[in-house]
């Protein structure tokens, strides 16, 4: 219904308001302005050739177009290819597509799209696709041999073409058959101005290489052939070269073998070089004017081409036989007849060419057809070929055929052109309401009674079989006696004076019209298109088409096997003297072949519109579509479409476009199609005599009330559009909010969920925490009544080991120095184990003692020994100890080595002297001092003078009973002696001595080893000093200077007391 919609114009002219001849055209031209090429007529397309490529049929396009239906798309050739393809396979329906125009409209155009949709749609298959490539490959040969350049169209076919393609049950093709009508074979001799022979000369010439050129005894150039008009060799947009190869590889797809390609190339190039033969004045001996051939080396040539004998050849072109029942007489030819039974030579064979090119196509594309075998007609046409009645097949027909003509000066041609035209209109009215006719019935409709004009009167006009234009023609051609053009016309006038669609300049006199256009030698038909004016000259000559059996005889002697096939007429054996039929009356009767073969199918048609006289794109002459439409009968076409009722629809289509006009049937109609129809079309209030309702079609009068329908449909559409707008609005938001809902919902339990997980997991760390508590809170309790003594101490012990453990790693890796000096420790890092770190540090010590004492000499070891004793004796009692210790305990300060008078005061076997030094003695009566020697040995303390060592005193160390000292810083000490020796008797020795300390230590240490007593020394400041006077006591005091110096001043006190002062 696309028809009806945002369409250009109106796409269906039945719908066009007003309809008058004008509105139609500009209906036409502003669809064409628009790129709308298509538009329809029911289902009858108009065409107006485009002249440009319109990107409208690629695979989409077909795509689309198969899968819809008729009205569904703009319309479209490729819409009624489908629609007639679909009736052909789904209702065994066999179709026939009747393409109608003028030269250049776009025909051939049409009749190819149409065969390359229906190749695309159907089956597929290897065979299939090979059959399909051989009827698509037909195309260019048949354009090469039977399209020329004309004026009016680059590629005008001229001839008329009719194809069967055949199809199984399945609708893939199986083959097809071609009928070929009237080629201009006028045209393989002469040409216009501006147009050309056929394509098939050109191409030869350009695409042939120089060997094939030279094979065929051709040169390249077009100039050197008669045949071909030397100024229009190129045309702007056709590549020769390159079709020729194209025609090559056509041929061979469709099955010619290489033999047959060079043979047909052959019999073209004979048919260039026959327009070479020159032919001359001669005279016979009698004076007879006769002809004669310029130049031998041409015929010589064609004979060498074709196997001919050259003279023969010569001999037929320029003499005739003529043949009776009784006799042969020979007669020689003038010029011009010669150059007449030249030409007609030239175009026999090229259409008897033609003919067998045809023919062998359909040999190869044709599929279980009956062979055509009736043999051959006197031209070298076939008989059209029959569909095998075999297998049930479904053909499709396309007709591609000239249209009605109307040039400047109509001859035969243009006459039996219209008269096909005259025919063709003459199908498509019976059919069309023949159609509506049946359609009116079976819907139950009465027939509304349509006023058309019936163009059967002209047809009979022509084609009675004895009193038609071209019976006439026939008597005319047929009868003994002059015959010539105008008797002819003659009898035309005589026989049609009363006809009134016949005219002529006698007619018109005898109605008192005075009318220039017309000749005197022209008769005048009234078409249904239009009124044509046709000269008669040569009417007689072209009707009887006659070829010289001479020239049909020299041809079938040739020796080329395709030639001599072409004139099976020339075998002696075969001829008769019965004529040929003429070309008007075979022209009829191929016409009322098709029109047979056309009534037994249904009908498409296509009209095709040339839009201007120059080929050029996008420029529509109103004028000249306004003829092209009259001859059509474009609007007689929709008048017979819209005589009863415009327009019809079946019920369901109708009623779903239309069924949102009613509340009862929108949005749901559960009834039945038509019921619902009649309430849509009732609540719309039409008037009845508007709509008919058929059985399954609602017929609608004018086109006015469709339109209201549909101006009603788009209202509510719009109504409609709003609904569905708001309805979809409402939809989106609500989906939207319940995504953003159930998003939020999503998003809030898993905020939740975590939350409540954290707070679980928070729980339940806390209920651990509590259970721990608890069950160390029962633990303890448990511990407490059944473990708590015993787990202490281990766990003390535990810790404290490893603090222990600790305390004591740590120590070892941080010893302090090993140097006896050095006094530092480390510090207990807890006070339990201060006792232990003063142990360890002892230890530590004593082991430090041990080293440094291990690594001493025994000489270090006795003075030590010394330091020892003499610590052990005096450390903390007396003053003088402290200066004492650092000082070495030398012995000898009185330098016994110099001294040997001391030495030998020691008395031999006592060894060394311990102790040797100066002392000072208190003199114990007045206290004053004197310096004495002291001397120590192993045995004894010797006392001796000074000045005179001979005085000595030797006391025994065994007769000493004790030693007294003070604790002052002094030097003072007194020997006390044991009263029992013999020494005693002098009393206890008061002595000073300055190395006090050593001295004593020594005189102990002898004392003990001599006599393993251990001498008491006593640190007193009070001690008695006993001699034999009796006892004097010894009072040491300090001085006021605190004893620091040790000096000492004595002074006695009475007899019986010594004060001595420690300064
Ligand atoms: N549908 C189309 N799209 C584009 N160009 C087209 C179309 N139809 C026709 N033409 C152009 O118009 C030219 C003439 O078309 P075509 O040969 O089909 O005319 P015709 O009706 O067969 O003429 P004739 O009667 O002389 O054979 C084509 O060569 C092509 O250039
Ligand atoms: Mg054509």
């Amino acid at each position: 219904m696309t028809l009806l919609e945002g369409s250009v114009g109106v796409e269906d002219l039945v719908l066009l308001e007003p309809l008058e001849q004008e509105s139609l055209i500009r209906n036409l031209q502003l669809r064409y302005e628009k790129k709308e090429i298509y538009t329809y007529i029911g289902n009858v397309l108009v065409s107006v050739n485009p002249y440009q490529p319109l990107p409208i049929y690629d695979l989409e396009f077909v795509a689309k177009y198969r899968d819809y239906s008729f009205y569904e798309l703009k319309p479209h050739i490729y819409a009624l290819a489908s629609m007639a393809y679909q009736s052909l396979r789904d209702q065994d329906r066999d179709q026939c597509i009747l393409i109608t125009g003028e030269s250049g409209a776009g025909k051939t155009e049409a009749s190819k799209l149409v065969m390359s949709y229906v190749a695309a749609v159907c089956g597929k298959g290897e065979q299939v696709n090979s059959v399909k490539e051989q009827l698509l490959q037909s195309n260019p040969v048949l354009e090469a041999f039977g399209n020329a350049k004309t004026i009016r169209n680059n590629n005008s076919s001229r001839f008329g073409k009719y194809m069967d393609i055949e199809f199984d049950f399945k609708g893939s093709p199986l083959g097809g058959v071609i009928t070929n009508y009237l080629l201009e074979k006028s045209r393989v001799v002469k040409q216009l101005e501006g147009e050309r022979n056929f394509h098939i000369f050109y191409q030869l010439l350009m695409g042939a290489d120089a060997e094939l050129l030279k094979a065929l005894k051709l040169e390249r150039d077009p100039g050197g052939y008669a045949y071909l008009n030397p100024d229009t060799s190129r045309v702007d947009g056709m590549d020769d070269d390159a079709n020729f190869k194209v025609l090559q590889s056509a041929m061979t797809v469709i099955g010619f073998s290489e033999e047959e390609i060079r043979q047909v190339l052959e019999v073209a190039a004979l048919v260039l070089k026959l327009g070479n033969v020159e032919l001359v004045n001669e005279f016979q001996a009698n004076g007879v004017p006769a002809s004669g051939i310029r130049d031998g080396r041409g015929v010589q040539e064609i004979g060498e081409l074709v196997g001919l004998n050259s003279v023969e050849l010569e001999r037929a072109l320029c003499s005739r036989t003529v043949e009776t029942a009784r006799e042969k007489v020979v007669t020689a030819l003038t010029v011009t007849q010669a150059q007449y039974a030249r030409d007609a030579l030239a175009k026999n064979i090229y259409s008897r060419l033609f003919n067998w090119l045809v023919n062998r196509i359909n040999e190869s594309i044709k599929r279980g057809l009956a062979t055509c075998a009736e043999g051959w007609s006197s031209d070298g046409s076939f008989p059209p070929l029959q569909v095998g009645t075999g297998e049930k097949r479904k053909v499709m027909g396309v007709l591609d055929i000239y249209g009605f003509e109307i040039l400047e000066d109509n001859s035969f041609e243009q006459f039996v052109i219209n008269y096909c035209n005259e025919k063709l209109q003459q199908v498509f009215i019976e059919m069309t309401l023949k159609e509506e006719q049946e359609e009116y019935k079976r819907e139950g409709i009465p027939w509304v009674k349509v006023d058309y004009f019936d163009n059967g009167i002209i047809c009979n006009l022509i084609e009675h079989n004895r009193q038609g234009i071209l019976a006439m023609l026939d008597e005319e051609c047929l009868r003994p006696g002059v015959v010539s053009d105008s008797t002819f016309l003659a009898k035309l006038n005589q026989l049609f004076s009363k006809h009134s669609h016949y005219e002529s300049k006698v007619t018109q006199n005898a109605q008192h019209q005075y009318d220039h256009s017309m000749g005197l030698s022209c008769f005048r038909i009234c078409h249904y298109a239009g009124k044509v004016t046709y000269n008669v000259n040569s009417f007689i000559d072209k009707n009887n088409d006659l070829l010289f059996r001479d020239l049909s005889q020299a041809m079938w002697k040739a020796r080329h096997p395709l030639l001599r096939s072409l004139f099976p007429e020339g075998d002696p054996k075969q001829a008769s003297l019965k004529r040929p039929p003429t070309a008007g009356a075979q022209f009829k009767s191929s016409v009322t072949t098709l029109m047979k073969n056309l009534y037994s199918k249904n009908p498409s048609y296509i009209r095709c519109i040339k839009p201007n006289e120059h080929q050029q794109r996008g420029h529509f002459s109103f004028e000249l579509v306004s003829v092209q439409a009259r001859y059509l009968g474009l609007l007689e076409n929709v008048r017979v479409r819209r005589a009863g009722y415009a327009y019809r629809q079946a019920y369901g289509s109708f009623l779903e476009r239309y069924r949102l006009l009613s509340r009862s049937t929108w949005p749901r109609w559960n009834g039945g199609d038509q019921e619902g129809v009649e309430k849509v079309l009732g609540e719309l209030s039409m008037s009845s005599e508007e709509l008919a309702f058929g059985k399954t079609k609602i017929f609608i009068k004018s086109p006015k009330t469709l339109f209201y329908l549909e101006e009603q449909r788009r209202l509510r559409l719009q109504q409609l559009a709003t609904l569905i707008q708001k309805t979809y609005r409402g939809w989106r938001c609500r989906t939207h909010y319940q995504l953003m809902r159930k998003s939020q919902i999503v998003i809030s339990s898993w905020f939740r969920g975590n939350m409540q997980k954290k707070r679980y997991g928070k729980m339940k760390a806390s209920a651990l925490l509590i259970q721990a508590f608890v069950r160390g809170w029962k633990a303890r309790k448990n511990y407490r009544k059944y473990f708590r003594s015993g787990a202490a101490l281990i766990l003390s012990n535990f810790i404290y080991k490893s603090m222990v453990q600790r305390f004591l790693l740590g120590l070892k890796n941080d010893l302090p120095s090993p140097s006896i000096l050095d006094k530092k420790w480390p510090s207990a890092p807890y006070k339990c184990f201060s006792t232990a770190n003063h142990e360890l540090q002892r230890l530590f010590h004593q082991w430090k003692c041990k080293k440094f004492r291990d690594q001493l000499s025994p000489k270090q070891v006795e003075v030590l020994r010394e330091k020892l004793c003499a610590s052990e004796l005096f450390k903390g009692k007396k003053a003088s100890y402290a200066q004492s210790v650092p000082t070495p305990f030398h012995g000898d300060y009185v330098g016994l080595q110099r001294n040997p008078k001391l030495q030998k005061l020691k008395g031999g076997a006592e060894g060394p002297i311990l102790m040797a030094e100066t002392v000072m003695k208190v003199n114990r009566g007045n206290g004053k001092t004197s310096s004495r020697i002291f001397l120590l040995t192993k045995g004894h303390v010797i006392i001796t003078d000074t000045k005179n060592p001979q005085a000595k005193t030797a006391i025994p160390l065994s007769s000493l009973a004790g030693v007294s000292v003070t604790s002052f810083q002094d030097g003072l000490f007194s020997l006390h002696l044991s009263e029992i020796s013999s020494v005693g008797a002098k009393g206890d020795f008061l002595l000073v001595s300055e190395h006090v300390i050593e001295l004593l230590t020594k005189i102990y240490r002898a004392t003990l080893d001599a006599t393993q007593t251990r001498l008491p020394v006593t640190v007193t400041e009070e001690f008695a000093v006993k001699s034999k006077e009796g006892s004097l006591t010894v009072k040491v005091a300090q001085g006021p200077g605190g004893g620091g110096t040790g000096k000492l001043s004595c002074k006695k006190k009475g007899s019986r007391c010594l004060e001595v002062t420690v300064q």
